[in-house]
């Protein structure tokens, strides 16, 4: 397979359409931990020029702390309130490309807010394919004693209806490169 998260280098990038970005259109990239969301969003900010806001980044830039240390030290609350304020910063703003956390959609002011900003984009990929993306990483702290398929999924089809329920388009990644996917992205 073509792993999206190995894979950043495209045969043909200039064939992207960047319809999105000519409209100003925001896209915010949602969907679980290591379904792709970073690596497709620096690919659109490359590729078709939007502006790059990468979420758990500019949280840990914006506090100068580790995504894992605000968990310890705060609390899950305390970053999902952090996520929340960054989203209604986000908002106002035109032609960026947001990778979302993977629990961003779990809360319905964020996603109204999203709404009303630009396009909900879902991406999904099999519990296979995440637990092989997030296995050797340590900056998930819901996955760091839980890194097993079985996990994985129990999270995932607990989070699906409100995946769905934010999602304006839903892409799959299975077996696909960044540039299949970026293209489905920009023919919405
Ligand atoms: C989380 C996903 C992470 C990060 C935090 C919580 C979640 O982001 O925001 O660890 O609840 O799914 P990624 O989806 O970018 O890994």
């Amino acid at each position: 397979m073509n792993d999206i998260s190995s894979n950043t280098k495209l045969q043909n990038p200039t064939s992207v359409n960047s319809t999105n970005k000519e409209s100003n259109e925001n896209l915010f990239l949602i969907g679980f931990m290591g379904a792709g969301k970073s690596t497709i969003a620096r690919y659109l900010k490359e590729k078709a020029g939007f502006d790059l806001i990468e979420m758990d980044s500019q949280i840990e830039q914006d506090t100068n702390m580790k995504i894992s240390e605000i968990f310890d030290q705060f609390g899950e609350e305390h970053f999902r309130k952090l996520e929340t304020d960054l989203i209604s910063e986000i908002s106002p703003n035109q032609g960026y490309v947001i990778s979302c956390g993977g629990g961003v959609a779990m809360s319905q002011v964020n996603v109204k807010a999203m709404k009303k900003a630009g396009k909900v984009i879902l991406l999904n990929a099999r519990p296979e394919t995440i637990y092989e993306r997030v296995k050797d990483n340590h900056d998930r702290p819901l996955l760091e004693n839980n890194k097993t398929v079985e996990y994985i999924t129990q999270l995932i089809e607990k989070r699906r209806p409100y995946y769905l329920a934010a999602a304006d388009q839903i892409v799959e990644t299975d077996n696909k490169d960044v540039e299949m996917i970026c293209q489905e992205i920009l023919k919405i």
